[in-house]
């Protein structure tokens, strides 16, 4: 029996509301936990709403780069407040930068990344990491804001080898999603083969970036099995081996005691 951890999946996307309970209650046949991140104070009180309902579901909540245009310190206190109301909220995230669609302007991103760490840090709570086409900023903030309370997962990791061991110094997991499954991430693969097993997490992204063989199909968390074959198979070890040590990896960063 796999014992599969998805690290991210938006389980509160209105392309669930059709059938959310039952597909949980599905996924959780095969997977043990679910961690589930938000994207603004909405999202996090739908997320924070759907934690008492499943065992092995637990949640972040946070402003999403692409919302931060409408963050505000209310906003911000909100999130706080709802962090601080569930043991079973374990993160904030997803919180970054996003260079590649600039839904929010760049000066305000950088603002709301920074202020969400340093609420991180207060609540000592790992962040999870949203870098799009943004690793060198990503990368400037996290290391001026480095601290033995800072920690956390980069996301649907898609940089470099090099960056990723400097991330790993400062207390980074790397995540890996659909992405690496593409036929065609050839570079992504090369990079996934390099990061050190007892550093990396699987996770589906849910209900976006379906891995094959389900492409174009709507991603649930059960698909995380697809990412953990696709690691065995490019690091030549056994998916149960994947399987066991990511789960112990996010189990250790998100602090959840089994
Ligand atoms: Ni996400």
């Amino acid at each position: 029996m796999m014992r599969l951890f998805d690290s991210h999946a938006h389980v509160y996307d209105k392309q669930f509301d059709s059938d959310r309970d039952s597909m949980l209650k599905n996924v959780f046949r095969t997977v043990d936990y679910v961690v589930c991140p938000s994207e603004n104070v909405e999202t996090s009180r739908q997320t924070v709403a759907l934690l008492p309902c499943y065992a092995g579901l637990y949640g972040a909540v946070g402003i999403h780069p692409h919302e931060t245009k409408n963050a505000t310190d209310e906003a911000l206190q909100e999130i706080a407040n709802l962090a601080k109301s569930d043991d079973k909220v374990v993160a904030i995230g997803e919180i970054g930068l996003d260079y590649y669609y600039f839904y929010s302007p760049k000066e305000i991103q950088k603002i709301w990344f920074e202020k969400q760490i340093e609420l991180a840090k207060e609540l000592d709570l790992p962040i999870i990491i949203h870098d799009r086409e943004a690793h060198g900023d990503t990368f400037s903030i996290l290391k001026k804001q480095a601290s033995t309370k800072l920690r956390g997962i980069m996301h649907c990791y898609g940089g470099s080898v090099e960056m990723a061991k400097e991330l790993m110094k400062l207390g980074f997991y790397i995540s890996f999603a659909g992405p690496v499954v593409f036929p065609k991430s050839s570079k992504l693969k090369e990079v996934a083969k390099a990061i050190p097993l007892d550093r990396l997490l699987i996770e589906t992204d849910s209900p976006y970036l379906t891995p094959p063989p389900h492409r174009g199909e709507r991603n649930n968390p059960s698909y995380v099995r697809f990412v953990a074959e696709e690691i065995a198979r490019l690091k030549q070890i056994s998916v149960e081996t994947v399987v066991e040590q990511t789960r112990q990896n996010a189990l250790h960063i998100y602090q959840i005691k089994k």
